[in-house]
């Protein structure tokens, strides 16, 4: 049995951060260091997505599996460099394999009031992460990118070949550092690889309940939202921001993905960054540098969406159509063929299942990793 190869989680702690580390964990070829602030998590997440994966070893599980099961947990923010660097320095040269780079904030419309924090938080940090990184020979990265690149996107479905023009300065944020990165690519091209994933709008939860996306304070998007509604933690005031989009019914489309069909888009991301892996072979440069986007390619609106969730919980969601809120698209839907091709990526889990799991999270844990 070949070594496990350890893999520095970025944000590993939040929504897609502990599903992310399911996943790796799943494997049992991965050791997971998590590197988290708990600006908008809870170290309890890190806990329970660690019991997830020792509940699954078998009773003669070997001592290397039951390593694949514990996470190195690091409290650590990634805007001061000495501590990022001490984290690395802990493994040595050449001791950590990759990178996926997950932490951010993420609030488009505070980004718009606080653009230096954002810039601070998603840009710097990601520079310090990568001068680190480098530093201590580990030279693969898989980075978290979004849609939100696209800004209005002139062709839908989107390919990944549509000029990066965001609005927001989270947008931005998300455009500087896939920058950044195929930058550093194109610089020392025989020692970085870099991929960043475009997602684009992640639903659901791991099936048994035990990790979920718990925002600290009002839920942002739409998913997470409705299920706090639903279980009485906010006011049952829903705000559909326009319904004269040119779309279906009139409100805004989006194309919602299971957050572990996202996860596992990860696994498939690292073995590309693998020695022996041919996704860079087509790239126009010598740089190692790509782009995907993680999708289903089917786009739902709002109002689907708040009907699949009324069908899951039963609760009766009042909404208000007010008008449209500035810097929202009418449709982001993904092409996810090239995903589908060069990584053998597909979301294959149906909307309702993304409401059942979101709502079998929110049940068990009404507040959140605090409901216990
Ligand atoms: N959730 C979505 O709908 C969505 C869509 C597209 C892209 N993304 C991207 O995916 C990533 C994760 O999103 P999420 O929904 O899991 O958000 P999240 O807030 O749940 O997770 C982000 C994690 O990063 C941590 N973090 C933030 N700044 C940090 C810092 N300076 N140092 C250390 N840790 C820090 C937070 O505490 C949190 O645990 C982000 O990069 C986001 O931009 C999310």
């Amino acid at each position: 049995m070949s070594e496990l190869k350890r893999v520095l989680v970025t944000g590993g702690a939040g929504y897609i951060g502990s599903h992310v580390i399911f996943a790796l964990q799943q494997t049992r070829r991965y050791k997971v260091i998590s590197v988290d602030n708990h600006h908008n998590s809870s170290p309890k997440a890190l806990e329970r997505v660690a019991k997830l994966a020792r509940d699954a070893l078998p009773a003669d599980a070997s001592a290397q599996d039951r390593d694949s099961a514990e996470i190195d947990v690091h409290t650590v923010d990634l805007t001061k460099p000495d501590q990022i660097r001490a984290v690395f320095a802990q493994y040595g040269k050449g001791g950590i394999w990759g990178v996926i780079h997950i932490a951010a904030y993420k609030a488009v419309g505070e980004s718009t009031e606080i653009p230096l924090t954002y810039y601070e938080n998603n840009v710097s940090a990601t520079v310090y992460l990568l001068q680190a990184a480098g530093e201590f020979g580990c030279t693969r990265v898989v980075y978290s990118s979004s849609a939100t690149v696209y800004g209005t996107p002139p062709v839908i479905p989107i390919p990944e070949t549509t000029r990066l023009e965001a609005h927001s300065p989270y947008g931005k944020t998300k455009v500087m550092c896939e920058t950044i990165i195929a930058d550093l690519c194109a610089a020392e091209p025989t020692r970085w690889r870099g991929l960043s994933l475009r997602y684009f709008n992640p639903g659901g939860a791991h099936p048994s309940g035990d990790i979920g996306e718990a925002p600290i304070g009002r839920p942002g998007n739409l998913f997470p939202l409705l299920a706090a509604i639903a279980v009485g933690r906010q006011p049952n005031d829903l705000k559909v921001f326009g319904n004269d989009y040119p779309t279906p019914d009139g409100t805004c489309v989006r194309d919602y993905l299971h957050v572990l069909d996202l996860a596992k888009g990860h696994l498939l991301a690292l073995d590309a960054l693998a020695p022996e892996s041919k996704v860079f072979d087509d790239c126009p440069t010598d740089a190692r540098y790509k782009a995907y986007n993680l999708g289903k390619g089917k786009g739902m609106s709002v109002l689907q969406i708040v009907e699949a969730m009324r069908a899951e919980t039963k609760f009766d969601f009042k909404y208000e159509i007010v008008g449209r809120r500035r810097g929202d698209v009418p449709d982001l839907t993904a092409d996810p063929a090239l995903a589908a091709a060069q990584l053998g990526f597909k979301a294959e889990q149906t909307l309702e299942t993304m409401c059942r799991d979101l709502w079998n999270w929110q049940t068990k844990n009404p507040k959140g990793y605090d409901s216990d």
